[in-house]
C-alpha cells in the first residue's frame, strides 16, 4: 500500500484528477471504476476542466460506478446516476452506453447483481478503480461484516451510512438497501486508489493504517491487492 498525505482536500483532488487523467492518456480505452460521496468531487471538478482541453478526453473510456441505491429512479436527485451526471457524465465526451451504474429499479435485485458483474467481466475487468472510505470503514456499501469474497450483491445499509447520507435526501427518506460491487469484484480491479479526507475519517485511516485485515473493516481487505495507493488528506 503506498500512502500520499496532503495538506488539503484541494491538492489531494489535483493528485486524484491527475492518476485519472494519467489513467485515460496511458489506455484511452481504460476501464474506471468510479466512486460517489463528497470526497470524489473536487476530483471530478478537475478532472471536467481539464478534458474541456482535451480532444476525446473520455471517448472510448468506460466506467463501472460502485454502488446505487435501490428503490429509487436513476432521475431521484439523490441516486448515484444523478450524481455521476452532476459531476462528470454531463461534462465530458462519454459515450452513455459506456457508463454503468448498477439498476436499483431492477424488479430482480439478484439478477441485476448477476448482470453486473457479468458486464464488468465482459468489459475485460476494471483497470482502475477509486474509492471513498466510509467513516464505519466501508468501501462502496460493503459495510462491516461483508466477506471479503463477495461478489456485486444488495446490502442492507447501516444506520450511521444512512445518516450520512441523509443530506443528499431532501425528504429524509434514505433507501434502507443498496447494490455494490462486492470486495471480491473491487479488489479484481489491476489497480486501485482510495481517498480519504478530513476529521471524520481519522480513525477509519488510523486504523486501516494500522494493518489489521479484519471483516469489520472492509478497507483492510486493501491490503490483499499489490496496487493500492491510498491518498489523504
Ligand atoms: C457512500 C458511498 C461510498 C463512499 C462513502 C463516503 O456511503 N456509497 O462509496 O465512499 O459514502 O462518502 P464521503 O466521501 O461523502 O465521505
Amino acid at each position: 500500500m503506498n500512502w500520499e498525505t496532503f495538506p488539503d482536500h484541494d491538492a489531494l483532488s489535483e493528485r486524484a484528477a491527475s492518476i485519472l487523467l494519467d489513467a485515460i492518456r496511458d489506455d484511452p480505452h481504460v476501464v474506471l471504476g468510479l466512486p460517489t460521496g463528497n470526497t470524489p468531487v473536487g476530483m471530478y471538478a478537475r478532472v471536467v476542466a481539464e478534458c474541456a482541453r482535451e480532444y476525446r478526453c473520455f471517448r472510448d473510456v468506460v466506467t463501472f460506478n460502485l454502488d446505487e441505491y435501490v428503490g429509487i429512479a436513476r432521475d431521484h436527485p439523490g441516486s448515484y446516476a444523478t450524481f455521476m451526471q452532476k459531476h462528470l457524465f454531463a461534462h465530458v465526451d462519454i459515450a452513455p452506453e459506456n457508463t454503468h451504474i448498477p439498476n436499483g429499479m431492477a424488479p430482480d435485485r439478484g439478477v441485476e447483481c448477476a448482470r453486473y458483474e457479468r458486464a464488468i467481466a465482459a468489459a475485460g475487468r476494471l483497470g482502475l478503480t477509486f474509492l471513498g472510505l466510509g467513516s464505519n470503514g466501508h468501501i462502496a456499501f460493503n459495510e462491516p461484516g461483508t466477506p471479503f469474497d463477495s461478489r456485486t450483491h444488495v446490502v442492507a445499509l447501516s444506520e450511521s451510512t444512512r445518516r450520512a447520507n441523509a443530506p443528499f435526501f431532501l425528504d429524509q427518506r434514505v433507501p434502507t438497501h443498496a447494490i455494490t460491487m462486492g470486495i471480491a469484484t473491487i479488489l479484481e480491479s489491476r489497480a486501485i486508489v482510495l481517498l480519504a479526507g478530513g476529521e471524520k475519517k481519522r480513525e477509519a485511516i488510523a486504523r486501516l493504517q494500522a494493518g489489521e485485515e479484519s471483516v469489520n473493516f472492509p478497507a483492510s481487505a486493501l491490503w490483499r491487492h499489490d496496487n493500492v495507493r491510498v491518498l489523504v488528506a
